[in-house]
């Protein structure tokens, strides 16, 4: 905010009228992940959002987060029209050579979501099955290396909704994405009758962090407001209110 103004160009309604208030800070998002983001009666609610928000106040910092979809994200921070993003993003070597992360916040790995009496019981499983997944996510890379890159039998979505969307209406045999995300819909959507195969070696160990511009001179203040925030315990207690102890 004060002096640096590496962004902002984007005309989203940056503080005018406001009186000796810092600038807000366009943070991005894909809101179709729940429960990191998503939508709730035309709110962006999730994890993701009480954890930026409380990790903004400890920085000083007031945040906007706009929903503007997967791959936009990622323009939008490469060219430096937001300021950061939050969206459950996994922090990797391809996309530190591009962005820059703050420390981790979260755990994840990826897992295969299926319909209850699939026969399919490891990633393994997965090499001659049709698999749904949302393009550009680790869970598109790892089938990516499953059943080779361009294969037909991948079926890459916008967003991880679709791609479960094509799993229940019969187009694919699987999806992979965020274990948290699959669990949680399995969970929320029992009619459906689908289930997380509990394949634990599969998939790498995934940390999410905030993605900023690379040589963002914001990142420094929310590193140290994420160390606040884990030892403080205000991220238990958002941790307590979406996943329970
Ligand atoms: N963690 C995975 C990745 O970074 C998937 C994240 C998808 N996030 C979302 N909001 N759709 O590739």
């Amino acid at each position: 905010a004060c002096g640096s103004s590496q962004s902002s160009s984007s005309g989203e309604g940056d503080g005018a009228g406001e009186t000796e208030k810092k600038e807000k800070l366009r943070v991005v998002t894909d809101a179709a992940y729940a429960p990191f983001e998503y939508m709730d009666k035309g709110e962006i609610v999730g994890f993701d959002v009480d954890f930026v928000e409380a990790v903004a106040k400890e920085a000083g910092y007031e945040v906007e987060i706009v929903n503007v979809g997967w791959d936009p994200i990622f323009v939008e921070i490469k060219d430096e029209i937001a300021d950061f993003a939050v969206s459950a993003i996994t922090i990797n070597d391809d996309r530190k050579q591009t962005y820059d992360f703050t420390s981790p916040y979260f755990l994840s790995t990826n897992k295969i979501l299926v319909p209850e009496g699939s026969d399919i019981e490891s990633a393994e499983d997965l090499k001659d099955k049709v698999v749904a997944v949302q393009a550009g996510t680790t869970g598109q890379e790892a089938v990516d290396e499953l059943l080779g890159k361009n294969s037909s039998n991948i079926k890459k979505f916008e967003n991880n909704n679709l791609a479960i969307m094509e799993l229940t209406s019969g187009g694919a045999d699987a999806v992979v994405a965020d274990n948290t995300v699959v669990e949680e819909y399995v969970k929320n959507n029992p009619d459906q009758k689908l289930v997380v195969i509990e394949d634990a070696d599969s998939f790498a160990a995934e940390y999410y962090g905030l993605m900023f511009p690379k040589g963002s001179e914001l990142k420094a203040d929310f590193d140290e407001a994420i160390n606040t925030v884990l030892d403080n315990g205000k991220y238990a207690e958002i941790y307590t209110e979406w996943f329970g102890s």
